[in-house]
């Protein structure tokens, strides 16, 4: 597996960060390391995510900084010269893809039909997102996809929180989930960044008891 992918798996929860202010991005990085997630999706959702992204990248070489919400091949080009290590689109975008795959940048592509997932095995890819989550069909969904692509894995995000966290984590074709609970924008703006911590610590000790260790 690519060496970010098992990065991801080990951490097993990818934080989902929506920025509006880059003055956010160091403390918030800050927070998450101290949490034990050292690791964040910065979407493209808000013109912050790129310098967000340079910033968390160059002062906290340890974490794992990955780009998401990304909707163009320039956005892909951007999050990758500020320092993204992986690419994470809502969906498939083939373009997006395989100019990826081109440039041999790590990409996880959303996918939640059968036909999506065949195009991303199509080209090779062993991991996808598959988004939204809760709305989609959660765990049952994954698992039958998962059954006739057995060389797939999913990375589910959206409507995951601590309440359900464990649930997924226990479907062996879930490498980790996505989520925005742990970071939420109410959260960051109100500066409360050792809510953040605690929040970061405990997903990292559901992920710990979900694998029995
Ligand atoms: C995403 O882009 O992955 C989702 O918006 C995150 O979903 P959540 O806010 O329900 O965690």
């Amino acid at each position: 597996m690519h060496e970010v992918l098992e990065q991801v798996a080990k951490l097993g929860v990818v934080p989902v960060v929506v920025l509006n202010d880059v003055k956010d991005a160091a403390p918030l990085a800050k927070a998450l390391c101290e949490g034990g997630l050292p690791c964040a999706e910065v979407t493209f959702r808000t013109a912050a995510a790129e310098e967000s992204i340079r910033i968390m990248s160059e002062q906290f070489p340890e974490m794992l900084v990955g780009a998401g919400t990304v909707l163009t091949i320039d956005q892909v080009d951007r999050a990758v010269a500020a320092g993204a290590k992986f690419i994470v689109s809502p969906g498939f975008d083939p373009e997006i893809v395989d100019y990826c795959l081109s440039k041999d940048i790590l990409v996880l592509p959303g996918c939640i039909t059968p036909s999506e997932v065949a195009q991303a095995v199509k080209r090779g890819l062993k991991i996808v997102k598959f988004f939204p989550a809760e709305q989609a069909g959660g765990i049952a969904m994954i698992k039958a996809m998962a059954a006739p692509y057995t060389m797939v894995k999913f990375m589910p995000t959206g409507g995951i929180s601590a309440k359900n966290l464990a649930d997924y984590l226990s479907c062996d074709k879930i490498i980790a989930c996505g989520g925005s609970w742990m970071v939420k924008g109410s959260l960051v703006e109100a500066g409360e960044f050792d809510k953040i911590r605690e929040l970061a610590q405990e997903a990292v000790e559901i992920v710990k008891e979900s694998r029995g260790k």
